[in-house]
């Protein structure tokens, strides 16, 4: 199977994580959705990941999803965030990738997220900062990614 992974990501968490999974599923292809375009009749399963800032999906994966949508229905698709708010998850998917994607995608899920706050600059910074202290005090917060998570998915891909 012809896997591709399309992803972007802000500040390195969903490359390095797009990353681990190509290394985890056969005969997969890495696209950073930031920079290239791929054609998409090359592969039978295509895996998009995205970060989540303010509940929104990177606008680089959100695009790609809704301008191939009607590619995407007829090929095995999956779907994964970064996110530190993994409680939120299905909420994010929910408000970002369509109901009939989600409904027939092989896998969903998110592998976590990091807060690395020597890559922000100004607002983001401070937003940064905010997270990271709810997240000390959240339960459902993740203030690192999960291999385990990324396991389980490529399971699922396999
Ligand atoms: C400005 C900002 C807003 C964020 N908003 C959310 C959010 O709404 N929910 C969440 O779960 N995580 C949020 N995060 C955490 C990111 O999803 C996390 O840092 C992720 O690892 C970033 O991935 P990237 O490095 O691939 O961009 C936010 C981070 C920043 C900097």
């Amino acid at each position: 199977m012809n896997v591709l992974i399309a992803y972007a990501s802000k500040t390195g968490t969903t490359a390095k994580c797009a990353k681990i999974l190509k290394a985890l599923v056969d005969d997969a292809t890495l696209c950073d959705l930031t920079k290239e375009k791929p054609d998409l009749s090359q592969y039978n399963c295509v895996i998009v990941g995205g970060s989540i800032r303010m509940g929104a999906l990177h606008k680089a994966s959100k695009n790609f999803i809704l301008r191939n949508k009607e590619t995407l229905m007829r090929k095995k698709c999956a779907f994964f965030t970064c996110n530190c708010f993994t409680g939120q998850t299905d909420m994010y998917m929910k408000k970002n990738i369509p109901g009939e994607l989600l409904k027939k995608a092989i896998a969903t899920g998110s592998f976590g997220g990091e807060i690395p706050l020597e890559a922000q600059k100004g607002f983001d910074k401070l937003i940064m900062k905010l997270v990271a202290k709810r997240g000390t005090r959240s339960e459902n917060a993740k203030l690192h990614t999960s291999s385990e998570a990324i396991n389980k998915f490529a399971e699922k891909i396999r």
